[in-house]
C-alpha cells in the first residue's frame, strides 16, 4: 500500500471531527424539507378534501396502522423539487406499517394533489412498493383516491413497461404469489385505476365518496350520449348491490379503515427464515453523536467503525480481516438482535478489499446473514501500478458476488456513492432489498471537478463551471429520492430503528442457495 492509501483511511479521533454547524444546517434543511413534501396539497385542496368529510392520506394511514408503532414511510421525496413542486411525495404516500400485528405494505393516493393522479414518479413509487411486497411477502392495502393518469403526462406513464399498466401486473402476480391485496376505495378509481380495487381480494367502498368506473360521466357521455351521475355510473351503493366489485359499503373513511382491519386480522401469518435472534441491546454509544462525525465535505473520510458503533447491538462489531485490505470494513453485528454481516467503506476499493469483500459477501451467504452495505465510496483505485496488478480483474470479482448474493441486502449511503463503487456495493442497479441516504449523501458517476477535468483531458473544452454546477445539483441525496433512485433519505438518528424494521421484513423471504458465476482468479 502506498502512501497516499494509507494516509487516506487515517482513523478519526474518537469523538469525530465532522462540521458541526455545518451539518446542523444540513439537518435543518432536511427536517424543513421533509415537512413541506409530507403537507399534503394547496391548503384550497385540502379546505376542499376535507369539507367532504374525508381523512387526508397520512391521517388515514395513521388510523389504519396499530397505534404507537411507527409506520415507515418510503421515498417521501419523490418528485422533489420538479414539476414546480406541484406534487409533494409525488402524490402517493407508501410504506410499511403494521396492521393487527400483521407487516403490511400500504399505498395511499394523496387526492389534495392534482386529484391523486399519477406522474412518473407516482407510478415509480407504487410500483417499486408492490415490488417490496412481492418479494418480503407482504400483504398490501391500497387506500384508492385517484383520478387515474395525469393527462398532460400521458406519454411518460401510459405506454411503457414499467409504466401504470404495471401496477395491474403486479396485482395479479402478487395475488398468485398468495399476497393478500385489499383496497379501500375512499374517492375516485378511474379508467385503469378501477382495476386496482377490481383485482383485489376484498375491496371496501366509502358510500357516496367512492367511485370505481372504466369510463367517467362525461366520457360515457361523448362515447354513447347517456347522461349518468358519478354515483349513478358506479358508486358505493351500485358496486355493493348490483356490480359486486366492491364487498363492503361504509359510511365513511373511519368506517372503511376499521373494516379493513378486520379483514387484515383474517390473514394468514408469514413464516419467517429462521435466523438466531438474541434479545436487543442499546448500542453503547449515543446516536446523536452520529452527526459529529459527519461532513458536507465528503473529501474528509467519515470513520465508518465510529457509525457502526452507533447502529449495532451493544457497540460489539466482530470484524473480519481487520488488517487486510483496510479500505474496506466487514465483520459481523446484531442489530435489534438479528445477525447481520456488515462491509462499509474506509477509502476506495484496492484488489485487497474486493476480495476481502468477496469472501465476506460468500461468508455470509453460507451462514444465511443478511447483509448492510455502508457505502461511501469514491471508487476502485486508479493507476497503472493498479491496473497491471489487475484492479478490474478484482473488482470483478466483488461485483459477481454482490450481484449474485441471495441473502437479504440493504444499502445505506453514509457519504459519498461514486463510479463503480456504486456498483460493487450493492447500489440501486444490484437490488437491494431497501436504499437509503443520509441527507448530505451523493450519488454520481464521478464528481464535478472531476468530470470538468476528464473532459479537459480529452480536449472537449476549458474547466466546465456549468459542468461543475450541474454535476453538485444532480448528485444530491434529495435530487436522488426525487427521481426514486433510492426508498428515501433518513434522519442518521431513526437510522437504527429503521434498518431494524427493514430487516425484520426481509426475514420473510424463503432461504435460498446462492450460486455464483466465474470468479476471474
Ligand atoms: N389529469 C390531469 N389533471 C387532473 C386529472 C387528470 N386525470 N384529474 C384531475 N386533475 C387535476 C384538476 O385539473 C385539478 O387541478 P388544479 O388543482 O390545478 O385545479 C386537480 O387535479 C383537482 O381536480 P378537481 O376536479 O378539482 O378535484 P375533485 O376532487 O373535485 O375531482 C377527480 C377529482 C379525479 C374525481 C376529477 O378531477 C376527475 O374526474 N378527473 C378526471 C379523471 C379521469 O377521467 N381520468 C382518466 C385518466 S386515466
Amino acid at each position: 500500500m502506498d502512501k497516499a492509501q494509507q494516509n487516506s483511511i487515517q482513523y478519526r479521533s474518537a469523538q469525530g471531527d465532522g462540521d458541526v454547524v455545518d451539518f446542523q444546517k444540513v439537518m435543518a434543511d432536511f427536517r424543513e424539507r421533509l415537512k413541506f413534501v409530507s403537507s399534503h396539497g394547496s391548503p384550497k385542496a385540502v379546505e376542499k378534501h376535507r369539507g367532504r368529510g374525508k381523512l387526508l392520506a397520512r391521517e388515514r394511514i395513521d388510523l389504519l396502522i396499530d397505534p404507537q408503532i411507527p409506520f415507515l414511510e418510503l421515498s417521501s421525496f419523490a418528485a422533489f423539487d420538479q414539476y414546480d413542486n406541484a406534487f409533494p411525495s409525488a402524490g402517493i404516500v407508501t410504506g410499511i406499517g403494521l396492521v393487527q400485528g400483521r407487516e403490511c405494505l400500504l399505498v395511499a393516493n394523496d387526492a389534495t394533489v392534482k386529484g391523486g393522479t399519477y406522474i412518473r414518479e407516482t407510478i415509480k413509487k407504487h410500483i417499486r412498493a408492490q415490488e417490496i411486497a412481492l418479494k418480503n411477502h407482504l400483504p398490501c392495502i391500497y387506500l384508492v383516491d385517484s383520478g387515474g393518469i395525469y393527462l398532460p403526462e400521458q406519454a411518460q406513464v401510459f405506454p411503457d413497461r414499467f409504466d401504470f399498466g404495471r401496477v395491474f401486473f403486479n396485482q395479479s402476480k402478487l395475488s398468485a404469489a398468495g399476497i393478500p391485496q385489499v383496497a379501500v376505495v375512499m374517492g375516485s378509481c378511474t379508467a385503469g385505476g378501477a382495476y386496482v380495487p377490481a383485482m383485489c381480494d376484498e375491496t371496501i367502498i366509502v358510500e357516496g365518496q367512492g367511485t370505481i368506473f372504466i369510463g367517467g360521466p362525461p366520457l360515457v357521455k361523448a362515447a354513447t350520449g347517456e347522461v349518468v351521475t358519478a354515483e349513478e355510473l358506479g358508486g358505493g351503493e351500485v358496486h355493493t348491490s348490483v356490480s359486486g366489485v366492491a364487498d363492503h359499503l361504509a359510511k365513511d373513511d373511519v368506517e372503511a379503515i376499521e373494516i379493513c382491519r378486520k379483514i387484515v386480522a383474517t390473514f394468514p401469518n408469514v413464516q419467517k427464515r429462521a435466523v438466531q435472534l438474541c434479545p436487543t441491546e442499546k448500542p453503547n454509544h449515543e446516536a446523536e453523536e452520529l452527526y459529529s462525525y459527519l461532513s458536507t465535505d465528503l473529501k474528509k473520510p467519515i470513520d465508518v467503525r465510529a457509525i457502526i458503533d452507533r447502529l449495532v447491538d451493544s457497540s460489539d462489531f466482530q470484524e473480519f480481516k481487520e488488517n487486510y485490505g483496510k479500505t474496506l470494513v466487514t465483520g459481523f453485528a446484531r442489530l435489534k438482535g438479528i445477525p447481520i454481516g456488515i462491509i462499509g467503506n474506509r477509502s476506495f476499493l484496492t484488489a485487497e478489499s474486493a476480495r476481502k469483500g468477496a469472501h465476506f459477501i460468500q461468508l455470509c451467504n453460507q451462514r444465511q446473514i443478511p447483509m448492510l452495505f455502508l457505502q461511501n465510496i469514491t471508487g476502485f483505485v486508479v493507476g497503472k501500478k493498479y491496473e497491471h496488478e489487475g484492479i478490474a480483474r478484482d473488482g470483478a470479482k466483488l461485483i459477481h458476488a454482490v450481484a449474485n448474493s441471495v441473502v437479504p441486502k440493504i444499502t445505506l449511503v453514509i457519504g459519498g456513492s461514486f463510479g463503480a463503487g456504486n456498483y460493487a456495493m450493492a447500489g440501486r442497479a444490484y437490488e437491494p432489498d431497501f436504499l437509503f441516504m443520509w441527507p448530505h449523501a451523493r450519488i454520481a458517476v464521478m464528481g464535478g471537478e472531476q468530470a470538468s477535468g476528464v473532459l479537459q483531458t480529452i480536449g472537449q473544452n476549458g474547466r466546465n463551471a456549468n459542468l461543475v454546477t450541474q454535476f453538485e445539483e444532480e448528485s444530491t441525496a434529495y435530487y436522488s429520492s426525487s427521481r426514486l433512485w433510492d426508498d428515501g433519505i433518513i434522519d442518521p438518528v431513526e437510522t437504527r430503528d429503521i434498518l431494524a424494521l427493514a430487516f425484520t421484513v426481509t426475514l420473510n423471504q424463503p432461504v435460498q442457495e446462492a450460486r455464483y458465476g466465474v470468479f476471474r482468479m
